[in-house]
């Protein structure tokens, strides 16, 4: 079980893996992957807290149980001692009723560790979740970004559509 990984590689672009630098490894999260740095992967991105390993692997499990509704993918570099995880990104497969029991891919928390950014590591974790939104048979996917992050999410094929709102409990 602690080796077993979040879904099948089937879901795993090809493309995405040649493209991505010489010992690098995408792949999908694991539950060992505490140890990997994954948690302090995300602190770039915003606040994770104290999570304990004990607390982290009720919520894998959780997350492993909702068969086929999340994709969480890590960048691994396995050239470092000990490999580390240097990328992540997360699609959210919503099914649907309406659009003949379509489905809608959510993109979530994707973050890129400080001294691994602008080597095109945040593009191909999109290009690989919308491997993965494809096969699930998505009809779109969306996402919610700051102004400051419009930039990249164009670069990745998105465009503006819509406005997010919030109601924080
Ligand atoms: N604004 C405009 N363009 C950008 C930005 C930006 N903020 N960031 C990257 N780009 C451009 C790059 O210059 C590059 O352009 P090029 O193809 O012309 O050279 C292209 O986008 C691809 O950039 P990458 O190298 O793939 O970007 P990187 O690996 O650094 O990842 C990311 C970008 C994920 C935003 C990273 O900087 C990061 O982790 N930031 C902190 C966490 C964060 O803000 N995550 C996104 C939250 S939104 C969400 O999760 C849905």
């Amino acid at each position: 079980m602690a080796e077993q990984a979040l879904f099948s590689a089937q879901y795993l672009s090809p493309e995405v893996q040649a493209a991505l630098p010489e010992g690098y490894k995408l792949r999908a999260l694991r539950r060992n992957d505490f140890d990997a740095g994954f948690l302090d992967c995300l602190r770039v991105l915003t606040t994770v807290g104290e999570v304990s390993k004990e607390k982290w692997e009720e919520r894998y499990d959780w997350i492993a149980r909702q068969d086929g509704t999340y994709f969480i993918l890590v960048i691994e570099d396995t050239t470092a001692s000990p490999p580390r995880i240097v990328g992540t990104g997360g699609l959210l497969a919503e099914r649907k009723f309406i659009h003949n029991l379509g489905a809608v891919g959510h993109i979530e928390d994707i973050a890129v560790a400080k001294d691994q950014q602008g080597k095109k590591l945040g593009l191909r974790l999109i290009q690989a979740l919308d491997y993965i939104a494809k096969e699930v048979g998505c009809y779109k996917t969306i996402l919610d970004c700051s102004e400051a992050n419009e930039g990249f999410y164009v670069k990745c094929g998105f465009r503006r559509a819509g406005l997010e709102m919030a109601h924080y409990h």
